[in-house]
């Protein structure tokens, strides 16, 4: 499989690290609190990657229809592996399983992450799921040892308590059950592509852009608003920028990027413990007159 060699020259350090290659575990965007901005409910969602998170908790929010958009080749066979690690492992399992990054183990990662004896409880699930993500991770967890899987993994995310804050679906063990009913059934269309290309018959109700702006040039930043601005539904709205209290690095950046779309500043309660609040740009289309 032509993946599966990526991997290996990805791993074995034949292949350009800085190529968007990694997958982000979790999600560290306060989803929880901008969810409410957005009507979800039997609706429909375009969004990138990569953790499957805003897929996962747009889902669980009612979202019927639903397109994870990412240049990663990664983001489509690791969300169906977080998909069924949910379904089959307890919450803090599932973040050690797909994490691991816990202050109890210092900068190590767990025992558990990727390793072979977890993935074989959930493996007959992943079959299940979709078979070619069954034999990605499959190969990856019984041939690579873990500091070789690490190298598929972005360094950068976030503790359980983090990740907890942010996806309602973590939130405790009751969420978490009930995000496993709602997740038995889901059907998602996965797009290996750049975004500002993005290229659809469709037009969605809700488009999530969150926190990819900061990868683009400036002149890419007001391609991609525009290109996927025109696949809105009538009244939809546009999650263009995702901005934590620390503010990033691209707000500058990206608000005169987007001066020709008239994105409005949303300020959100910060994820508990991390910040005090948190800020979104949203673009909304115009309704239809009657
Ligand atoms: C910082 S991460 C955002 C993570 C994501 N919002 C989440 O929480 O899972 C940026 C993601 O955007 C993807 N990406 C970067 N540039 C892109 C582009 N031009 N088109 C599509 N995806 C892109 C990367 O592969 C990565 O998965």
């Amino acid at each position: 499989m032509d993946l599966l060699q990526k991997i290996d020259d990805y791993i074995l350090g034949y292949m350009d690290r800085n190529s968007f290659f990694q997958v982000y575990s979790f999600s560290n965007e306060n989803i929880r609190a901008y969810t409410k901005f957005f009507d979800l409910k039997r609706g429909s969602l375009c969004t990138v990657g990569s953790s499957g998170d805003q897929a996962i908790n747009a889902k669980v929010a009612g979202c019927r229809d639903i397109v994870i958009y990412d240049i990663c080749p990664l983001t489509e066979s690791y969300t169906y592996l977080k998909l069924a690690a949910q379904q089959t492992l307890g919450r803090k399992e599932l973040f050690m399983f797909l994490n691991g990054r816990d202050y109890s183990y210092g900068a190590y990662r767990s025992p558990s992450f990727l390793n072979p004896i977890t993935f074989k409880t959930v493996e007959e699930k992943l079959k299940r799921i979709n078979y070619d993500a069954f034999q990605i991770w499959q190969t990856i967890a019984y041939k690579y040892p873990q500091e070789d899987i690490e190298k598929l993994f972005r360094k950068d995310d976030k503790s359980f308590p983090e990740i907890v804050r942010c996806n309602n679906y973590m939130r405790n063990d009751h969420e978490y059950n009930k995000a496993r009913k709602a997740l038995e059934e889901i059907n998602i269309k996965f797009v290996t592509d750049d975004i500002k290309e993005l290229k659809t018959e469709k037009e969605f109700k809700t488009i999530w852009l969150s926190n990819v702006a900061h990868h683009l040039e400036p002149e890419d930043i007001t391609q991609m608003a525009k290109n996927c601005s025109a696949h809105l539904a009538p009244g939809g709205k546009m999650l263009v920028c995702y901005f934590w209290q620390s503010g990033m690095n691209i707000r500058g950046k990206s608000i005169e990027q987007l001066s020709e779309l008239k994105v409005e500043e949303k300020t959100i309660r910060g994820a508990e413990g991390i910040f005090t609040k948190d800020s979104i740009y949203v673009y909304t289309r115009k309704a239809r007159s009657i």
